[in-house]
């Protein structure tokens, strides 16, 4: 997203590679933690770097991806520093909220999930922006189609956990059942379900067994929770696609508008 953006004006390719990889670096220590917060044991088809080297150094692992990228980032102009800054602190704050699950509200959900997902990829495209020289109004335009792309991209990864095959995504399906993560589809359904088995109540136990979590998933199908979670990802995604009609026709311009159509439709 750093290199797309940039492409809008002329920038410095060197400085773009530096601050691109820095965020990709930031994204992957993230995941490496995460995996251990969340006791996952696979990431992209391979087995979750904790669980083949242990906690520890795992956890200073990620430390390390997260220094390298601070290293990358000892040049960049401040501006991305202090966004760049900010958004792992946000995302450290995202995380803490969906341990403690003290809210399940749908404005909880989405309060988390700008902070665990979003804000990175408005960071990421923000930075792009300032590189690209550009003015505080298209900076903040295209930190706004990051933040509607984080948040589609965030809603469908959560519905990947329900549906997908792990044998596609490389990732174990039903953590957040397991785990008692109250995602967009459980929210809607535990909002408008009839009278049924404490399924809060379980999930806030993580006692579901692989039967029940069955039974949960039929149902959040049946009361069109699946299918709510999907239009609310297909609206951010249209929330993505406005921002960027108020910047001029390019080629950055449609490959940005390619990458926001897809982001809720992983292949
Ligand atoms: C994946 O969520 C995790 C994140 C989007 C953010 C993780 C952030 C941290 C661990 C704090 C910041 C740490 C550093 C080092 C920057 P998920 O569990 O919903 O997705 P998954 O299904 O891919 O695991
Ligand atoms: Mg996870």
């Amino acid at each position: 997203m750093v290199a797309v953006v940039a492409t809008y004006a002329p920038h410095n390719p060197e400085q773009v590679k530096r601050v691109g990889a820095a965020i990709e670096l930031i994204h992957l220590a993230s995941l490496v933690h995460d995996d251990l917060l969340d006791g996952a044991s696979t990431r992209r088809s391979r087995p979750a770097l904790y669980r083949v080297c242990g906690s520890t150094p795992a956890v200073l692992a990620g430390d390390y991806l997260f220094a390298s990228a601070f290293d990358l980032l000892s040049n960049a102009p401040q501006d991305i520093l202090k966004k760049v800054t900010r958004a792992i602190r946000a995302m450290c704050e995202g995380e803490i909220a969906e341990l403690l699950q003290s809210d399940c509200s749908e404005a909880g959900y989405y309060r988390r999930v700008e902070k665990k997902t979003a804000v990175l990829m408005a960071a990421a495209c923000a930075s792009g922006a300032i590189l690209a020289g550009m003015d505080q109004p298209r900076i903040a335009i295209l930190e706004t189609l990051g933040h509607h792309m984080g948040i589609a991209f965030q809603i469908a990864d959560d519905l990947l956990d329900l549906e997908a095959d792990p044998a596609i995504t490389g990732k174990d399906a039903w953590q957040d059942i397991r785990r008692g993560v109250v995602t967009l589809p459980l929210i809607h359904f535990l909002s408008t379900a009839p009278p049924g088995p404490p399924w809060l109540e379980k999930l806030a136990a993580g006692t579901i067994s692989h039967e029940e979590a069955g039974v949960l998933l039929a149902s959040l199908r049946e009361a069109g929770s699946l299918e709510y979670a999907r239009q609310q990802a297909a609206r951010h995604v249209s929330l993505a696609l406005q921002a960027l009609e108020q910047l001029p026709p390019s080629r950055a311009r449609d490959t940005l508008a390619r990458m926001a159509a897809d982001i809720a439709t992983p292949a």
